[in-house]
Protein backbone atom coordinates (compact mmCIF):
# COMPACT_ATOMS: atom_id res chain seq x y z
CA UNK A 1 0.00 0.00 0.00
CA UNK A 2 3.03 2.41 0.82
CA UNK A 3 4.57 1.63 -2.39
CA UNK A 4 1.25 2.25 -4.33
CA UNK A 5 0.74 5.72 -2.68
CA UNK A 6 4.38 6.34 -3.43
CA UNK A 7 3.73 5.67 -6.74
CA UNK A 8 0.82 7.83 -7.06
CA UNK A 9 2.15 11.06 -5.52
CA UNK A 10 5.27 10.78 -8.17
CA UNK A 11 2.83 10.60 -10.68
CA UNK A 12 1.12 13.49 -9.64
CA UNK A 13 4.74 15.49 -9.15
CA UNK A 14 5.75 14.51 -12.84
CA UNK A 15 2.08 15.72 -14.48
CA UNK A 16 2.30 18.96 -12.43
CA UNK A 17 5.61 20.16 -14.21
CA UNK A 18 8.53 22.62 -12.21
CA UNK A 19 6.68 25.21 -9.03
CA UNK A 20 5.28 28.22 -9.08
CA UNK A 21 7.88 31.22 -9.88
CA UNK A 22 6.50 33.40 -7.49
CA UNK A 23 7.26 36.54 -9.17
CA UNK A 24 5.06 39.22 -8.65
CA UNK A 25 3.29 42.56 -10.66
CA UNK A 26 5.94 45.58 -10.06
CA UNK A 27 3.70 48.69 -10.08
CA UNK A 28 6.36 49.77 -12.87
CA UNK A 29 5.58 47.47 -14.89
CA UNK A 30 5.67 48.11 -18.83
CA UNK A 31 5.48 44.72 -20.45
CA UNK A 32 2.17 44.03 -22.71
CA UNK A 33 1.13 41.41 -25.16
CA UNK A 34 2.48 44.19 -28.24
CA UNK A 35 5.97 44.55 -26.75
CA UNK A 36 6.55 41.49 -24.96
CA UNK A 37 4.58 38.64 -24.82
CA UNK A 38 3.48 38.41 -28.55
CA UNK A 39 7.05 37.87 -29.70
CA UNK A 40 8.16 35.32 -26.80
CA UNK A 41 5.41 32.87 -27.61
CA UNK A 42 5.99 33.24 -31.49
CA UNK A 43 9.61 33.17 -30.87
CA UNK A 44 9.79 30.15 -28.08
CA UNK A 45 6.45 28.23 -27.83
CA UNK A 46 3.90 28.22 -31.31
CA UNK A 47 6.35 26.14 -33.14
CA UNK A 48 4.63 23.36 -31.12
CA UNK A 49 1.77 24.80 -28.90
CA UNK A 50 -0.19 26.30 -32.37
CA UNK A 51 -0.18 22.60 -34.01
CA UNK A 52 -3.55 21.29 -32.72
CA UNK A 53 -2.86 18.48 -30.58
CA UNK A 54 -1.83 20.53 -27.50
CA UNK A 55 -3.34 23.76 -25.90
CA UNK A 56 -2.76 26.37 -28.26
CA UNK A 57 -0.94 29.75 -26.89
CA UNK A 58 -1.34 32.24 -30.06
CA UNK A 59 -4.12 34.37 -28.98
CA UNK A 60 -3.36 36.76 -25.25
CA UNK A 61 -6.89 34.58 -24.36
CA UNK A 62 -5.47 31.41 -24.53
CA UNK A 63 -2.45 32.65 -22.73
CA UNK A 64 -4.48 34.21 -19.99
CA UNK A 65 -6.51 31.01 -19.68
CA UNK A 66 -3.17 28.88 -19.00
CA UNK A 67 -1.64 31.33 -16.80
CA UNK A 68 -0.82 28.96 -13.85
CA UNK A 69 0.44 26.19 -15.59
CA UNK A 70 2.73 28.51 -17.98
CA UNK A 71 4.53 29.95 -14.87
CA UNK A 72 5.14 26.54 -13.71
CA UNK A 73 6.70 25.08 -16.77
CA UNK A 74 8.64 28.20 -18.19
CA UNK A 75 8.78 31.32 -16.34
CA UNK A 76 11.39 32.41 -13.33
CA UNK A 77 10.83 34.16 -10.28
CA UNK A 78 11.90 34.60 -6.56
CA UNK A 79 10.77 31.12 -5.71
CA UNK A 80 11.86 29.09 -9.02
CA UNK A 81 13.48 29.12 -12.58
CA UNK A 82 11.37 27.23 -14.44
CA UNK A 83 12.85 25.34 -17.68
CA UNK A 84 10.16 22.64 -18.66
CA UNK A 85 9.34 24.06 -21.77
CA UNK A 86 10.47 24.91 -24.28
CA UNK A 87 10.90 20.69 -24.35
CA UNK A 88 13.71 21.53 -27.47
CA UNK A 89 15.26 23.89 -29.78
CA UNK A 90 15.14 27.85 -29.09
CA UNK A 91 15.34 28.63 -25.54
CA UNK A 92 14.48 31.89 -23.43
CA UNK A 93 17.33 33.10 -21.62
CA UNK A 94 16.59 33.48 -17.70
CA UNK A 95 16.05 37.13 -18.35
CA UNK A 96 13.29 36.67 -20.90
CA UNK A 97 12.18 33.97 -18.27
CA UNK A 98 11.60 36.59 -15.24
CA UNK A 99 9.82 39.01 -17.52
CA UNK A 100 7.25 36.28 -18.78
CA UNK A 101 6.69 35.36 -14.85
CA UNK A 102 6.45 39.64 -14.51
CA UNK A 103 4.12 39.90 -17.34
CA UNK A 104 1.60 36.66 -16.28
CA UNK A 105 1.54 37.98 -13.05
CA UNK A 106 0.80 41.22 -14.13
CA UNK A 107 -2.28 39.39 -16.15
CA UNK A 108 -0.78 39.14 -19.24
CA UNK A 109 -2.59 42.69 -19.84
C1 LIG B 1 9.41 21.32 -29.05
C2 LIG B 1 7.97 21.48 -28.83
C3 LIG B 1 7.53 22.39 -27.70
C4 LIG B 1 7.88 23.71 -27.52
C5 LIG B 1 8.77 24.58 -28.37
C6 LIG B 1 7.14 24.12 -26.33
N1 LIG B 1 6.39 23.09 -25.83
FE1 LIG B 1 5.15 23.15 -24.19
N2 LIG B 1 4.67 21.21 -24.47
C7 LIG B 1 5.15 20.39 -25.47
C8 LIG B 1 4.62 19.04 -25.30
C9 LIG B 1 4.92 17.86 -26.20
C10 LIG B 1 3.77 19.10 -24.17
C11 LIG B 1 2.93 17.98 -23.56
C12 LIG B 1 3.75 16.96 -22.87
C13 LIG B 1 4.47 17.51 -21.69
O1 LIG B 1 3.81 18.06 -20.76
O2 LIG B 1 5.71 17.38 -21.63
C14 LIG B 1 3.84 20.46 -23.67
C15 LIG B 1 3.16 20.89 -22.55
C16 LIG B 1 3.15 22.19 -22.09
C17 LIG B 1 2.37 22.68 -20.97
C18 LIG B 1 1.43 21.85 -20.13
C19 LIG B 1 0.06 21.91 -20.78
C20 LIG B 1 -0.99 21.15 -20.01
O3 LIG B 1 -2.18 21.40 -20.29
O4 LIG B 1 -0.63 20.32 -19.16
C21 LIG B 1 2.62 24.01 -20.84
C22 LIG B 1 2.01 24.97 -19.84
C23 LIG B 1 3.58 24.35 -21.88
N3 LIG B 1 3.88 23.24 -22.61
C24 LIG B 1 4.09 25.61 -22.07
C25 LIG B 1 5.02 25.95 -23.04
C26 LIG B 1 5.57 27.28 -23.19
C27 LIG B 1 5.20 28.49 -22.34
C28 LIG B 1 6.45 27.22 -24.23
C29 LIG B 1 7.34 28.33 -24.74
C30 LIG B 1 8.23 28.93 -23.75
C31 LIG B 1 6.45 25.85 -24.72
N4 LIG B 1 5.57 25.12 -23.97
C32 LIG B 1 7.20 25.40 -25.80
C33 LIG B 1 6.02 20.76 -26.49
C34 LIG B 1 6.60 22.01 -26.64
Amino acid sequence: MQKLLLGLGLLVIGCGGGNASGATCPTTSTLTYDNFGRQFFASYCDRCHAAGTMPSYRTVAEIRAGTSLIDSEAAAGPSAVNTLMPESGAAPTEAERRQLGEWLACGAR
